[in-house]
């Protein structure tokens, strides 16, 4: 095995200015703020409005903020990953798109599907090419335009998405004792009835019929997601601290997936950890699918101290799951 270790040298976010409250949800669906914020946590989330836009033009954005902040030059990537659900097209890949909308002209690119596990999933494949030596520098981009795959009139998931993207910089550690320290990742194919967009794949091609019957919306049945959603993560949080021997108290911070304040305060208090560790956002963006975590990394980013253990934790669509523990760089 190399001994060479992938790090985080840098992480940007985005999310589009369009504020959707629950206020304004109360006037399109049977809802209110009370229920929403009770049951989810949810205050508000972002739209990106502009129709002409996609999930890659949330990717750009947050691209260009992280090249400009760690002075790298778009030439210099050489991978790009994109985790993502909502690509702008079945292909090309978005990754793709937002090379070449940012001029990373030398790196080859792929998408990954993995819903809200997304992020995590491309960190871990990102990380493997660094650690092979092969490659030293990798983007990883989350970027996800749930307005586009939700049912507005639809109480039951309208209220829980937003739009948004993340990426971070992957480079070689410089110490070697820094960087992607452990990754518990896993899939379950028993929850593709639970959570899923019907139409559009190969399954059930887009048609008049399939539009009529909004099937290509998201569709989710809530309560067992998030049932398999705690003790998915709860089970992976405590598995990657068991292998490498930590305790709550040798934990700097935890970044969970933000799909719902409630599953998040379960999962907090399952694996022994106050909330004051916790990072949460939710209440400002929603679910933003791929986005969630390095939402929360970049507006935690001040606080984050070299040498930290930070353990980033997911659950989405599938199921896929998984828990990574970084220990921070920078
Ligand atoms: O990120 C990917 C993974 N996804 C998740 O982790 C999501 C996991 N699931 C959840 O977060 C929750 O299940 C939801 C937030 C989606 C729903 O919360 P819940 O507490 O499980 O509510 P429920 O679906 O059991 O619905 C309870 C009641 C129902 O009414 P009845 O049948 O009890 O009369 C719903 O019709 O709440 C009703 N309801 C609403 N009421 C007001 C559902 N949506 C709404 C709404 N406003 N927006």
């Amino acid at each position: 095995m190399s001994n060479i270790r992938a790090a985080i040298t840098g992480i940007h976010a985005y999310a589009p200015e369009y504020v959707l409250s629950n206020a304004e949800l109360e006037k399109m669906v049977d809802t209110n703020d009370e229920w929403i914020v009770s049951r989810t946590g949810i205050k508000e989330r972002r739209i990106l409005k502009d129709p002409a836009l996609a999930a890659s033009d949330l990717g750009v954005e947050a691209v260009k903020g992280l090249l400009e902040k760690t002075g790298t030059s778009p030439e210099e990537i050489e991978v790009v990953i994109c985790a993502t659900v909502t690509p702008d097209m079945m292909f090309p890949d978005t990754a793709n798109l937002i090379a070449f909308k940012t001029g990373m002209k030398n790196a080859f690119t792929f998408d990954l599907s993995a819903a809200c596990s997304g992020f995590l999933f491309a960190l871990n494949t990102g990380a493997k090419y660094i650690e092979s030596g092969t490659y030293k520098k990798v983007l990883i981009v989350g970027a996800d335009k749930m307005s586009a795959i939700v049912d507005y009139t639809d109480r039951s998931t309208c209220i829980l998405f937003g739009d948004g993207a993340g990426a971070v910089l992957l480079e070689p550690s410089k110490d070697g004792e820094t960087g992607i320290m452990d990754a518990v990742l896993k899939s379950d194919g028993v929850g593709a009835v639970n959570l899923y967009q019907r139409a559009g794949g190969s399954l059930n091609p887009a048609t008049h019929a399939t539009v009529d019957a909004k099937e290509h919306y998201i569709t989710q049945n809530g309560r067992p997601v998030f049932k398999a959603a705690v003790s998915g993560m709860a089970g992976v949080v405590k598995e990657v601290m068991k292998r490498n021997n930590l305790s709550a108290d040798d934990v700097a911070w935890v970044t969970p997936h933000q799909a719902n304040l409630r599953i998040i305060e379960s999962v907090a208090s399952m694996a022994d950890f106050p909330m004051d560790k916790v990072m949460v956002n939710i209440h400002k963006y929603g679910n933003t699918t791929a986005a969630t975590i390095p939402l929360c990394l970049w507006e935690w980013e001040n606080q984050l101290k070299k040498g930290d253990n930070v353990i980033l934790t997911a659950f989405g669509g599938g199921y896929t799951w998984g828990a990574i523990l970084v220990k921070w760089a920078y």
